[in-house]
């Protein structure tokens, strides 16, 4: 049986969406489908987790920035309102400038809580970091995250989204447990 797929994403400045739309295509490798939802703005997130029947999705997948080592807000939010989840397999994955901190982490501790069983995720993606406060910066973006996702990176989402189809349709697939968790903000 093919496998199906959602992958859910906040992404304010399209680095996110790049890393998305590539681990979908890895998703949909062979017969298998993945469908994309990206999320805006919370009163229309949260009327589109509640329009959805979720039970559609054996894997469902959510990816986020990373602000100030953890996931903004508004995904939180939104995490927050999801339905029991406890029927599908689940992963995260963020970009960030380098330091995604706990974000991970974050997130799993929310989608416990709705049954989902998280068996990976990846939070080693940079993206463009864009911010007023590297306004003495060339295009006012973190010099090292220039180019990036870069094309090694966006590959490698590729692959990751490949290699899920496999972990997702294996009863015996573990949880991932590993989530970096040392918040000390
Ligand atoms: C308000 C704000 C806070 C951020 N905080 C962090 C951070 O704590 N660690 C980090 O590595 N990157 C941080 N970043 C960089 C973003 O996580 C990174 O640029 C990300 O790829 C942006 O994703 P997007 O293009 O999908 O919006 C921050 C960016 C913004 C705008």
């Amino acid at each position: 049986m093919p496998l199906k797929s959602a992958i859910f994403y906040f992404s304010q400045q399209g680095s996110t969406k790049k890393i998305a739309e590539k681990i979908a295509e890895g998703l949909r490798y062979a017969e298998n489908s993945c469908k994309l939802f990206r999320f805006t703005k919370i009163s229309e997130d949260l009327n589109l987790i509640s329009g959805l029947d979720f039970r559609e999705y054996q894997l469902i997948g959510f990816g986020t920035p990373v602000y100030y080592f953890h996931p903004p807000y508004h995904l939180i939010e939104v995490l927050d309102s999801l339905p029991d989840l406890s029927h599908a397999k689940g992963f995260l994955f963020c970009t960030s400038g380098g330091n995604p901190g706990a974000t991970l982490y974050k997130m799993k501790k929310i989608l416990d809580k709705k049954g989902l069983k998280i068996i990976d995720g990846y939070d080693k993606w940079i993206g463009r970091d864009q911010h007023r406060c590297y306004s003495n910066f060339r295009e006012s973006s973190l010099p090292s995250s220039l180019g990036h996702p870069n094309q090694k990176e966006l590959e490698e989402a590729k692959q990751f989204g490949k290699s899920l189809i496999s972990k997702a349709l294996n009863p015996k697939t573990s949880e991932k447990l590993d989530f970096w968790s040392n918040i000390c903000l």
